[in-house]
Order: structure tokens, then sequence, then C-alpha cells
């Protein structure tokens, strides 16, 4: 595994959440809570990538040129159905101009493999480095869907540089999968775990993130 694309962001604020999230003894209000916290730090440290343009501002003392992100780049937040949604309120606050283009995709429980079943990524990338994409989804375990959603916008010609997963829980083989297919994407998460069980949870992980956040 190479740790050197993997951001991991362990502040204090994201531990003492991430602390919450994992306990089960939170109940599914308090996951979500605490899962939001979260994102929003994962989401501030995933847009250093945005590029920024000067804009003339007048503030109630005097005219200068401010630094903003240029809005003209196209912003997509991609999350995997269902348990990347949590990230999406945060990150439509976060970055007004986003959109949000959804994955629907379920892990077959005995192949571990991705079925797709929902896809809302655009059809045309005109001008594709001008596309900044950010696929989420809160565990990263065998990263096969990750992969599936990653070639849907790499095969569009969106630079890699500019298309990020943002995961809260990461296990090593994920980590790995993704890198053997794409040795430069970056991977932002709050905890790289022990160990994947041999139903593909992650281990110490938080169980299945979806039902825990949508008390089912
Ligand atoms: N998906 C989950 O929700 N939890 C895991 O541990 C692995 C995949």
């Amino acid at each position: 595994m190479n740790l050197e694309n993997v951001r991991v962001i362990s502040n204090p604020v994201v531990l003492l959440n991430l602390c919450t999230m994992r306990d089960k003894k939170t109940d599914s209000q308090g996951v979500r809570i605490a899962t939001r916290k979260i994102t929003r730090s994962l989401l501030y440290e995933a847009s250093q990538n945005l590029p920024l343009v000067e804009r003339e501002i007048t503030t109630p003392i005097t005219t200068f040129k401010a630094k903003t992100i240029d809005p003209d780049i196209n912003i997509i937040i991609s999350p995997i159905l269902r348990a990347g949604l949590i990230f999406t309120d945060e990150a439509i606050d976060i970055l007004p101009q986003a959109c949000i283009r959804h994955i629907g995709m379920y892990r077959d429980e005995k192949t571990l493999k991705p079925i797709w079943y929902y896809n809302k990524v655009p059809m045309e990338a005109p001008n594709p480095e001008k596309f900044y994409i950010y696929i989420t989804d809160p565990m990263l375990a065998t990263g096969n869907s990750l992969l599936e959603a990653i070639k849907l916008y790499a095969d569009k010609g969106i630079p890699i540089k500019n298309i990020k997963c943002i995961c809260i829980i990461a296990a090593p083989q994920g980590i790995e999968n993704i890198q053997k297919h794409y040795p430069d994407i970056e991977i932002i998460t709050a905890a790289v775990d022990e160990t994947l069980n041999e139903k593909g949870y992650i281990v110490p992980g938080m169980g299945d993130a979806g039902d825990r956040i949508f008390n089912t």
C-alpha cells in the first residue's frame, strides 16, 4: 500500500466523532451527526485542489481583488448509494456550485462485486480538465464499487488528479485495489483500519454504515 496518495485527516475533532460513530452504543441519529461533522473536515481538505481566480469585491472599507473558487469549473459530488449520501448536505453547503450525481451500486453478498442499479453521471464531459469530482462513500472496503465509479469519470477523459475518493474508514485491501488500477488517485479518509473480515466488513470499522446511518 502506497500511503503517499492517502491523506488521513485525523485532527482531534475528527477523532472524537470517529469514536462516536464507531461505538455500537451510538444510536442512528448520533451516528448521522458525528458522521456529518467528519465529512465536513474531509471535504474542506479535498477542496484544496480547486483552482482559484481573483474577483474584485467591495468591502465596507475598500475595493480589492479577493481569491475565490473558479466559478467556471464543474464540481461534481458523486455519492455511492446509499451510505455515501451522508456527505451530500454538507458538500452542497460547502461548495454551492457543485452538483450531486448519484451512483447506485450494492454489493453482491457472495461475490462482494458491485451491482449497478442507478447512474446519474453525465454522459458528456466537454472540457474534461474543468471537471472536479469527489466520489463519496464512508466505507472503503474491497474498493470494487469505488473502482467502478472512478472508471466512469476517468473514461470520459477527466484527469485522475481531478478525481478524489473521500471516505471515512478505509481498509488496506481496498486502498491497494484502487491503487493497483489508479496509482495516482488521491484518497482522503479519517482512518485506515486493520483489515477486512470474511464477509467484507472493515475491522474494527463501524459495522454496516448504511444500516447505522439510516436506522435499518
Ligand atoms: N460497507 C459497510 O457498510 N461496512 C463495512 O465494514 C464494509 C462495507
